[in-house]
Formats: C-alpha cells, structure tokens, sequence
C-alpha cells in the first residue's frame, strides 16, 4: 500500500526549505503528497521566479526542485480541493510536514479551522495521532503565535523552528548548507534517512586538528 508523506507547503517565507525536504524524501524513495497554499504561490514567486500552477503542477514542481521528476512517487492535491485524499483519516499517509509554515497555518492548524486542504490535512494527522512536523518562520512573534505553537506541540505536532545551526558548516556555511541543516531536521523528525548535514560528531572544530 502506498504510504505517502504528506509536504505542505504554506505561505511563510523559506521555499527553499520545502523544496529540500521534498528532495530528500524522493531521495529516501518515500512517496510524497504535495499541497501548496494560495499564499505559497506567492513566496515561491517572490523567492524563486517560479510559479507553481495546478494545471502545470509537475512541470513547475520539476523546475522548483532542479531535478527531473521521471519515476519520483509525488501526487499533487490543490489547496482548494476539501474532497482531496489527505483530508480523510481512512486516506492512507505516514505523516505530514508543514514546511515553510506560516504563523496563519499554524493558527489555522492549532485552532482546527481547516480553511483549506493544507490545514485540513495537518488537522487529520494530529488527530490520528501521525507524525506531524511544524517549521514555523517567523520573527520577532507575539504571545499568540507562541501559544499556538504550544497548542500544536501539546496535540503531538514536533515545532521544528527553521532556525538552522552552524556547527556543521561553520561560520562560512552557504544559504544552501544552512537550509540543507533545517531540512536535515525535518527529516530526522520524520524518520526518514539523509545525508543532508553533518551531524555533531562531539568534537569541537577547534579540537579536530
Ligand atoms: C513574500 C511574502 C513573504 C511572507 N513571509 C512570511 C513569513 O516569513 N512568515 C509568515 O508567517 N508569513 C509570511 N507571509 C504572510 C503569509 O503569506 C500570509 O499570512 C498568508 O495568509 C499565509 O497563508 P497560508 O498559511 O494559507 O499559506 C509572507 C507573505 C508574502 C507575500
């Protein structure tokens, strides 16, 4: 039986993020189902160039990701369809990822308003108690913010800040190693194998001569 995880991909800044996570879960061979918001849409093209339109959805999820999507397991569901497969719990699905998430997804999320698939589907993994990782990118962020992401982490969800370290890279590390750590997390969250950081190894830089 096919057992995807589900990517959300909502509108916060951070594509970059989700299209890392996206690479590694194919990487790892586990099938993915892909929901980008109206708002991600936006950021995409802000941050990218691209668009990302329904209609073309694999031919513009090819040029986000850099890669051809030959043999890839990846479905597209539209944010707008409420009938699509991951807002039922009796869809089969490993898990979700919200990457980037924005602090209205993770309102939407935590308050159970599931105004769109995205957020109906983050809702029905919490409730059958799948893994759910939440990447919020915000910042500075008021009570309410951090209050629904205490309501998200008390519901089961893993708040899995994009906030990356640079102990791996170091001081120097490039934009791509950095959103490569806060992928790697994810992953990590997930269960799901990579190769995209170093991991601490529990030797300082300045030690390892
Ligand atoms: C270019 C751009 C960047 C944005 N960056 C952020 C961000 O980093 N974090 C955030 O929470 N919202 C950000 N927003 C605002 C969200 O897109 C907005 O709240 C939207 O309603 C989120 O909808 P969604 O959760 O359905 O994707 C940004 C919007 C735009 C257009």
């Amino acid at each position: 039986m096919r057992e995807p995880w589900v990517v959300g991909v909502s509108g916060a800044s951070g594509t970059p993020y989700a299209a890392a996570v996206i690479r590694g879960l194919l990487d790892a061979g586990a099938p993915v189902d892909l929901v980008v918001s109206r708002a991600a849409r936006l950021t995409l093209l802000d941050e990218t160039g691209r668009p990302f339109r329904d209609a073309h959805w694999a031919e513009d999820l090819a040029a986000w990701l850099g890669r051809d999507l030959d043999g890839a397991d990846v479905r597209h569901w539209p944010a707008g369809d409420l009938a699509a497969g991951p807002s039922s719990g009796s869809y089969p699905v490993r898990g979700m990822a919200v990457v980037p998430a924005s602090t209205a997804a993770c309102a939407g999320i935590a308050i159970g308003l599931s105004k769109d698939l995205l957020q109906r589907a983050a809702e029905v993994n919490l409730k059958e108690r799948r893994r759910v990782v939440v990447v919020p990118r915000e910042t500075p962020v008021t009570r309410s913010h951090l209050e629904h992401l205490i309501a998200l982490h008390d519901a089961g969800a893993v708040v899995l800040p994009a906030s990356p370290g640079f102990y791996g890279a170091g001081a120097d590390a490039s934009a791509a190693q950095l959103v490569d750590f806060v992928a790697g997390k994810v992953l990590d969250a997930l269960g799901v194998p990579h190769t995209l950081s170093k991991r601490w190894a529990g030797r300082l830089n300045a030690d390892r001569t």
